[in-house]
């Protein structure tokens, strides 16, 4: 409905200038105010701008709306879309589609791919920053949700037809390096020669005792930092060492990516230290750097500390060593100016919030950032337990995600063979391996998207699994319902046929929700806010059961079966389509 909002908008604004040409003549802009109708029962849409002119105008609101409406019924292309409209209230001017103008949108999309959503027309160079786990360190529940999160956004942008780059920013750099070689050379040399000698979970280890010592013992701190040193400054051995624990990591990485169908360019921390130098220098021939403390700072504008002095973001530590926030500005002036990046997205945890407005503050000080460019951090809350507490298994220890994926899928598989059995139904083993395995992680995925990501988000599996309510599970099944329709004989197919008539208010109920699609696609994309998606869908599945379980499909008599049925199939393809974008894969039976 996007077009057919855009029409309604230059009609409107037409109409209003032709009633008012004095307000045009003054230089004001006249804003119809169009905007959807709060209850259906208004119509489809509703245009406010009677109010807003009252005052200049000096006259009543409905007057006023009676004199735009008068113009507007003077237009045949409006009166070619709309039924007359209706003013309410104080002057409010109801719109409402004309049906056949409702059938011929059904029409255009069932022979549409795209199903109404226009490509943008200012395609840009997009960077999605997100999962970017660390090295040496297990991926915990907060880079899966950045890994769901961001893989959303960056196919919502690409499906718009803008490029998307799609980086991992890794930890793999930096002092972490220095206590785990220190600390591997003395326990377990063979991991930083021979690949694969010691598994991550024993690497992980490692690094918890590694980062105990450097806490508490000074001569393990001293090796430590000249170790990071020998790294830093290109020496073999360190780098060899260095290699082969990336590898290994980056391998286990890999796993839960390919389980969960997401496309990640690897770029880490360590691609941006041969442009760390050049940064300083920037900053400094910008006037932006400060000496403090023997550091290299940037003191923020609006951002004070507990003494009330303005706060620093150190850009170099007296020791001359770069830290993350050094790396974070090496990184987006590189992505602005090397891969010329029109919007650039960094999908973490709120946590962080205040480092990337730091570092977005600072790039546009130094005027990197310009006035066209687009950069949103995109904050997500705290994954949380049952209980309302961080995340944890049974014993308090983190959650491992290759187990919470199994137990996901392990569930999905119990669950199904219940209904199974519930239903007297014979299913082969590939057929349940395969059902649960979208089930389960289809789950997993779409509990993280359908909250409100801003918010702290409570992980249930029992929830995420029903079949009933805002779930994965009830949707999936709605598309596995239409596709029963065509195995017991609906052909939904079949494109040409008579011409599309509709007569049930169930029927216009569904249409209208399957309009919307386009605006929320494109809206997903300016607020960054997967959690509309599936609300629309979750919408659109309950239009579309009420509508099947009220009203005849196979049975009715032809136009209104092949009419009902081109419904089914234009909700089946949109919520593939839909789902798709969530990176969810449907089924065909369940
Ligand atoms: N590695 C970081 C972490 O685990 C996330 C990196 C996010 N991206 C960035 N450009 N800082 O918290």
């Amino acid at each position: 409905m996007l077009q057919v909002v855009q029409q309604l908008d230059a009609q409107l604004q037409a109409a209003m200038a032709a009633a008012f040409p004095t307000v045009v003549a003054s230089g004001q802009p006249l804003d119809p105010q169009l905007v959807p109708a709060s209850r259906p029962e208004f119509g489809d849409l509703q245009a406010n701008a009677a109010l807003a002119l009252a005052r200049p105008l000096g006259q009543k609101p409905r007057a006023i709306a009676e004199a735009i409406v008068a113009q507007l019924l003077q237009d045949q292309a409006f009166t070619a879309l709309c039924l007359p409209p209706e003013i309410a209230g104080p002057g409010f001017i109801n719109l409402t589609l004309r049906p056949e103008r409702l059938a011929a949108e059904v029409q255009a999309r069932l022979g549409d791919p795209r199903l109404g959503v226009p490509e943008t027309a200012a395609p840009a160079t997009v960077i999605v920053d997100f999962s970017s786990p660390n090295i040496a360190k297990e991926m915990h529940v907060g880079h899966l949700r950045s890994t769901i999160i961001g893989d959303c956004l960056a196919r919502v942008l690409e499906f718009r037809g803008n490029r998307v780059l799609r980086l991992n920013h890794v930890g793999d750099w930096g002092t972490q390096f220095g206590m785990l070689i220190t600390h591997l050379k003395q326990v377990a040399p063979e991991a930083l020669t021979t690949a694969d000698s010691v598994d991550l979970g024993d690497l992980v280890a490692f690094y918890r005792e590694a980062k105990q010592r450097f806490d508490s013992d000074g001569a393990f701190q001293a090796t430590a930092r000249e170790e990071v040193v020998r790294l830093q400054g290109g020496d073999a051995d360190s780098l060899r060492a260095w290699g082969l624990l990336c590898d290994q990591s980056r391998r286990e990485f890999q796993q839960i990516y390919d389980r969960l169908d997401i496309r990640l360019n690897e770029r880490g921390e360590s691609f941006y230290n041969p442009l760390l130098p050049a940064v300083v220098a920037d900053l400094r021939s910008a006037g932006l750097l400060v000496e403090d403390d023997g550091a290299q700072v940037v003191f923020l504008e609006g951002v004070s500390g507990k003494d009330g002095r303005p706060m620093p973001l150190i850009v170099q530590k007296s020791d001359g060593g770069f830290n993350y926030a050094t790396t974070d500005l090496a990184a987006i002036r590189h992505r602005l100016d090397a891969d010329g990046a029109g919007r650039v997205i960094y999908v973490t945890d709120a946590g962080q919030a205040s480092h990337f407005a730091a570092v977005f503050q600072v790039a546009r000080r130094a005027g990197w950032i310009g006035d066209d460019h687009r950069i949103d951090h995109v904050p997500f809350g705290l994954v949380q337990g049952d209980d309302g507490k961080k995340l944890k298994t049974r014993s308090g220890d983190t959650v491992r995600l290759k187990d919470l994926l199994d137990e996901a899928v392990e569930r999905a598989t119990a669950d199904l063979q219940r209904r199974l059995t519930d239903e007297g139904r014979h299913e082969d083993e590939a057929f349940i391996t395969q059902v649960a395995t979208t089930v389960g992680l289809a789950a997993v995925k779409y509990a993280d998207l359908s909250t409100n990501r801003i918010t702290n988000y409570q992980f249930s599996f029992d929830r995420m699994l029903a079949l009933t309510g805002n779930t994965a599970p009830y949707l999936l099944y709605a598309v596995v319902r239409i596709a029963g329709i065509a195995r017991r004989g609906g052909d939904l197919a079949a494109t040409a046929g008579p011409a599309l008539s509709f007569s049930e208010p169930q029927e216009w109920a569904l249409i209208r929700e399957l309009l919307r699609f386009d605006t929320v696609v494109v809206e997903v994309e300016h607020e960054l806010l997967p959690n509309r998606l599936c609300s629309y869908l979750f919408e659109l599945s309950q239009s579309f059961n009420r509508f099947y379980d009220q009203v005849p499909v196979l049975k009715a008599d032809d136009p209104a079966r092949s009419s009902r049925l081109a419904l089914c199939r234009l909700t089946a393809d949109t919520l593939r389509l839909g789902l798709s974008l969530l990176g969810i894969p449907t089924l065909e039976r369940m």
